[in-house]
């Protein structure tokens, strides 16, 4: 494997533009095409039927991973899910179920306290699974299964490829899930499948859009502070969104659940606060569309990430619209992580930044 910046800037950008590849490897080692099923590399040492819930844990991006799995796991597969960040699961005393599961995604595999959140679980009797990049890592060793991203090494120190990779392999896991448990059926399951398979090529054509990203990341770049808004499974998007930004171009910025929003930061609102929206068509969009009117009767500034049926079509006057392909919204997740990671970028490349080595960060985070 290769470990350069091939004709990129930065580790960055060549990482962001692998993600149409890396995701389709690791797909192909977690689907069957032709079967239209997903199969697991390993077998399972327990029973996704027998679980009366699962427990996530993980750090920064990785955790953010966990919060969109959360919906998957529980609208795919039916399995309730807890979840929390590693620093506080492993002080909790939570009490976990003997027999239960805890799954802890990580890139490096070696983040001290996903690594303690892990071996807590397993002192409680729990079954650990891993999503993890780096096999031969510790916690890829300690864990009970490893169900590994395949997005070859990471070296900008804010995750990108393994993000949507730790999607991919989540969703696969949240599929086989819901087959064992007997809450989708073989049409269904192939239907997602179908889904999961056109990831690649709309990971690919997102990336188009990177010219029109770049134009609006210099309006981002003059603001002091920046709000990302979601809901459903866009919600952890914007919170990722919002952490993205915060780590390389040191612009504050917060994500909201899209609901949340009255309750507290339309306080903050107003022609210099960038409200960056994600929204693509799915189950929550006309009530994302509401809080984008809210924000608009207020002079706020909307960057609408959405697609063809966004906000044109809803009269919304945004300060620019990136409009995505129109994608099947379980899959949404992973193609929209290209476009948040791009703005991100091209703020932070705009105002000088080192994107790749970003002050006070690091890539591994093996102390407490
Ligand atoms: C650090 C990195 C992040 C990463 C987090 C968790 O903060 O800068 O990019 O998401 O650690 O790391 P892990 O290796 O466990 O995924």
């Amino acid at each position: 494997y290769r470990v350069d910046k091939g004709n990129h800037r930065h580790f960055m950008a060549k990482e962001i533009h692998e993600q149409p590849e890396v995701v389709g490897r690791t797909l192909a080692h977690y689907v069957d095409l032709a079967a239209g099923r997903v199969v697991l590399p390993e077998p399972l040492p327990f029973d996704f039927a027998r679980l009366s819930r699962l427990s996530i844990t993980a750090c920064g991006t990785a955790y953010y991973a966990g919060l969109v799995a959360r919906y998957w796991f529980e609208q795919i597969a039916r399995l309730p899910v807890e979840i929390d960040v590693a620093s506080e699961a492993r002080y909790r005393e939570a009490p976990l179920e003997r027999d239960g599961l805890t799954l802890v995604i990580s890139q490096s595999g070696e983040t001290a306290d996903t690594l303690a959140s892990m071996r807590y679980a397993k002192s409680q009797g729990q079954h650990t699974l891993s999503v993890v990049n780096v096999p031969t890592s510790t916690i890829a060793r300690e864990s009970s299964v490893v169900m590994p991203t395949l997005a070859g090494p990471e070296i900008g120190v804010a995750s990108t490829k393994a993000f949507s990779c730790q999607l991919t392999v989540l969703l696969c896991l949240a599929i086989a899930a819901g087959r064992a448990r007997g809450t989708i059926d073989a049409a269904e399951e192939r239907r997602l499948v179908d889904a999961l398979i056109t990831v690649p090529g709309l990971m690919a054509e997102a990336l188009t859009r990177e010219g029109e990203i770049e134009i609006l990341a210099r309006e981002v770049s003059k603001a002091r502070d920046v709000l990302y808004l979601g809901r459903g499974t866009s919600y952890p998007m914007a919170l990722e969104g919002a952490l993205k930004l915060k780590e390389i171009s040191y612009i504050h910025a917060e994500g909201y659940a899209a609901g949340e929003l009255k309750h507290g930061p339309i306080a903050l609102i107003d022609e210099s606060v960038p409200v960056i929206v994600i929204a693509p068509h799915d189950a929550v969009f006309e009530k994302t569309v509401s809080n984008m009117q809210e924000v608009a009767a207020r002079g706020g500034r909307i960057v609408l990430i959405g697609d063809s049926k966004g906000a044109a079509e809803h009269g919304l006057d945004t300060l620019a619209t990136v409009t995505m392909p129109d994608l099947d919204a379980t899959v949404a997740p992973i193609v929209y992580a290209v476009p948040i990671q791009l703005v991100a970028y091209h703020t932070a490349v705009f105002m000088g930044k080192d994107v790749d080595q970003p002050r006070n960060l690091a890539k591994s985070v093996t102390v407490e």
